[in-house]
């Protein structure tokens, strides 16, 4: 075993093939991609032009780069030089047809599975590394199987076999280097012992053996699926208590702090905010909830999509307080959105709350100035492409420039910058009254009001 090949060199494919070849230095690790500027931009030497921006990565990438680890569009070549092929393409929500708006798009799996039964050669394990439907593995082993004799013309050819395994993935963007390298766990799923140890024995070169975890296929499978629902059903109760919090008088840092010490229930995960973003999450759990339905479950379903309901519910109720506080109209009126990543440490903006809670306040007539310290403009104006609000939207070089002439700052990612930003200068450049709206409830509310600002923070009356 000595060549690895991974399609897909996304948030996923390219930091995890990275730590592979970090701590495998006698494996040869290709990552290909059919997106060839994406592919250039892994290639590049500036590496500030990485197409993910993850804490560390670039070192990592200097170690082993051109050296064990190389990306490239020669999808063919490298597939069939594999001896283990890792799929990590995306499998977003489908917008058309059966099961729109809740399954899995499984296109791009089912044309890896293809292209890996037609180049493949000799004996490949194939592992599922993108999060998949339960019982995904069924459909690559029958687009696989029907490759293993037959030759496109009809003819028996060199023979090939497959062994699927799944492994699906957990880091967390921002923390990618470190999730890779110290994971809580790793999850093998297969049918045959002597694939499972071989995908294992990568791992082992640096995670104990006792955080690797086997199961069957459709139990690791299935597991990945959970992991998000339950991680995203804790910030959906945490954020339907902060609704309550507000309008009591209780204070929703004071409640997580007192529930987590709870071992049982524990500290982490339990920051509000405007929800959920991410590619993951809602995709997630909504296959879920179309898993159940399919298999007529539909108390279930209806239990798991309530977690999506509460998110977009928290995305509505922080633009109505925004609009409620400015008088009820944003008219005329220029905001500044600081914060477009769906959380801190990422250029990720996938799903990212900023995204909906910025077209509920354009649809309430205001201007949008935007900052972001590691979101690009390009990236920014693409969300609002089809909604004809172009002159309306500003994206800006400093938090300072975005606050100019502004009636309210809306502060939506939680960057360490923004509690040091010169927040007295702010409050000079920005029309009175002057607010902020803290939806992630971690800056300092009692400093910016004696500089004179009208706050509201999330989770507190
Ligand atoms: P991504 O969109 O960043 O990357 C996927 C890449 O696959 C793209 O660059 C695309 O061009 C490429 N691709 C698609 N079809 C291809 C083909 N046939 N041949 C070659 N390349 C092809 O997606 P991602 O965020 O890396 O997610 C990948 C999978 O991992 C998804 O299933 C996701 O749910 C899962 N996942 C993501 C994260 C995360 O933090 N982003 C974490 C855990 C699991
Ligand atoms: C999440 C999971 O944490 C990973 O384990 C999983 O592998 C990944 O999804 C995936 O499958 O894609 P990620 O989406 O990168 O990782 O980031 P998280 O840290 O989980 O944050 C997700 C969203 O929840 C962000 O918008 C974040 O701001 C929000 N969040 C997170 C909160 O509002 N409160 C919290 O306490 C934690």
């Amino acid at each position: 075993m000595k060549n690895i090949c991974c399609i897909g060199a996304g948030y996923v494919g390219g930091p995890s093939m990275a730590v592979i070849a970090l701590n495998c230095p006698e494996l040869i690790v290709n990552v290909v991609d059919i997106n060839f500027q994406k592919i250039d931009d892994w290639n590049s030497d500036d590496l500030s032009r990485l197409p993910v921006f993850e804490p560390g990565l670039d070192k990592v990438l200097e170690k082993c780069r051109g050296k064990n680890l190389f990306f490239s569009t020669e999808v063919e070549k490298n597939i069939s030089k594999a001896d283990i092929i890792f799929i990590s393409v995306n499998t977003p929500t489908k917008t058309i047809g059966l099961g729109k708006g809740y399954a899995s798009d499984l296109k791009w799996i089912e044309s890896s599975a293809r292209q890996i039964a037609k180049f493949a050669r000799n004996h490949t394990i194939v592992v599922e590394k993108s999060t998949l439907p339960v019982r995904t593995a069924e459909t690559i082993k029958n687009i696989l199987e029907s490759s293993e004799e037959i030759s496109d013309f009809g003819m028996l050819k060199e023979p090939k076999s497959f062994s699927i395994v799944s492994n699906p993935e957990f880091l967390a963007e921002g923390s990618a280097i470190n999730d890779l390298q110290n994971p809580d766990r790793v999850l093998i799923g297969g049918e045959d012992e002597e694939s499972i140890e071989k995908v294992s024995s990568i791992y082992k070169s640096w995670i104990d053996s006792d955080k690797i975890i086997t199961t069957n296929l459709w139990s690791s499978e299935l597991s990945k699926l959970v992991a998000n629902a339950f991680l995203a059903q804790r910030i959906s109760s945490v954020n339907s208590i902060s609704a309550l919090c507000e309008l009591t008088g209780a204070n929703i840092k004071e409640v997580t702090l007192a529930i987590g010490k709870d071992k049982r229930i524990g500290e982490k995960f339990l920051k509000p905010g405007p929800g959920f973003g991410g590619s993951c999450f809602k995709k997630d759990i909504l296959n879920l909830v179309y898993l159940c339905n399919y298999y007529g479950l539909y108390q279930v379903a209806d239990y798991w999509e309530q977690i999506v309901k509460i998110n977009s519910w928290q995305q509505e109720r922080i633009s109505s307080i925004v609009i409620k506080s400015l008088f009820g109209t944003l008219s005329n009126k220029k905001l500044a959105i600081l914060g477009f990543s769906f959380k801190a440490n990422t250029n990720d903006t996938r799903e990212s709350p900023s995204i909906a809670i910025s077209k509920n306040l354009l649809k309430e007539g205001s201007q949008l100035n935007f900052y972001d310290p590691k979101v690009n403009k390009d990236a920014i104006l693409k969300e609002f492409h089809e909604n004809k609000y172009n002159e309306k939207l500003n994206v800006c070089e400093t938090a300072l420039d975005a606050a100019k002439g502004t009636d309210a700052i809306i502060v939506l990612t939680e960057w360490e910058e923004f509690h040091n930003l010169n927040w007295k200068l702010i409050f000079q450049v920005m029309r009175k009254p002057a607010w902020v709206f803290d939806s992630r409830n971690y800056l300092d509310t009692d400093y910016l009001r004696n500089i004179g600002f009208k706050v509201w923070t999330l989770g507190q009356s």
